[in-house]
């Protein structure tokens, strides 16, 4: 079982439609796959029309009162199930801080693990014990980086946190998103970032059909298996398989 997160500590750089879009297509290509959203914003559960089965099902399976297993939902897509989020996993920082422990989050997926070859976890934005929880657990934590000023400071900020914590920067891989090579700037700060070795060649483009994905609520390949995005994102994904299956 591959643990990948998608992670950033800023917000709105494209962590949920990219969890939501490669979920799909690890599913799509034949694996059997997870999403589990972590973040209280619940999006990823919208674009997948997941309700949780339960009232507080986030808090509940972080204090072992409901089994992962029973927060397990199908999706309408083939080998992909969910475990959707509710407003609860907004307390799930205080819930982890009572035990100390960056491992909770591990645990908890050790009762699956026979049953899923990938598992991808959509995190909210920000430096939290639930993001230490998630670092903790994941094979591969993917930061979706827009190519600005800013993103190259965030970047170093969550690089710096990780060596700091002993995550272990090797596990942090990047990716850009939400291109727009008509601005010098975005490819200068590509140029700059890539010397670091840690971003995937293939990227994300700023397209207007990711958005219709809310409108859809459906990942692209669903509803628009052969625009640009869809290849884009096939693209990308297909490199980031090989990086992490080798
Ligand atoms: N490549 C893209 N091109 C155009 N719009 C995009 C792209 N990626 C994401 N978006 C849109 O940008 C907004 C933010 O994207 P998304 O929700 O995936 O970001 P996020 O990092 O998960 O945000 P948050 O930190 O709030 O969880 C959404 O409205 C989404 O539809
Ligand atoms: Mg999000």
């Amino acid at each position: 079982m591959v643990i990948v997160s998608l992670y950033n500590l800023k917000g709105g750089v494209g962590k949920t439609a990219s969890s939501v879009n490669f979920a799909y297509m690890a599913a799509a290509d034949g694996y059997s796959t997870l999403i589990w959203d972590l973040d209280p914003q619940g999006a990823a559960s919208f674009y997948y029309n997941a309700q949780p089965k339960e009232k507080g099902a986030a808090k509940k399976i972080i204090e072992h009162n409901m089994s992962i297993e029973d927060a397990i939902m199908s999706t309408p897509y083939e080998n992909l199930d969910i475990i959707p989020a509710d407003i609860s996993a907004r307390k799930l920082d205080l819930l982890l801080d009572d035990k100390h422990s960056k491992k909770q989050i591990r645990n908890l997926l050790k009762a699956v693990q026979q049953q899923y070859d990938f598992v991808f976890i959509d995190c909210p934005p920000g430096f939290s014990l639930l993001a230490d929880n998630i670092f903790f657990a994941s094979d591969i934590v993917l930061m979706p980086v827009i190519p600005t000023t800013l993103s190259v400071r965030t970047y170093d900020i969550v690089k710096s946190y990780f060596e700091d914590k002993g995550v272990g920067v090797d596990k942090l891989m990047c990716f850009f998103s939400m291109v727009d090579m008509r601005k010098n700037m975005h490819k200068d700060v590509m140029g700059e970032l890539v010397k670091d070795k840690r971003f995937f060649e293939y990227y994300i483009p700023y397209l207007s059909d990711i958005e219709k994905m809310g409108i859809s609520h459906a990942p692209i390949e669903a509803f628009a298996r052969s625009s640009y995005a869809a290849t884009c994102y096939r693209a990308l994904w297909n490199e980031i398989k090989e990086g992490v299956l080798e």
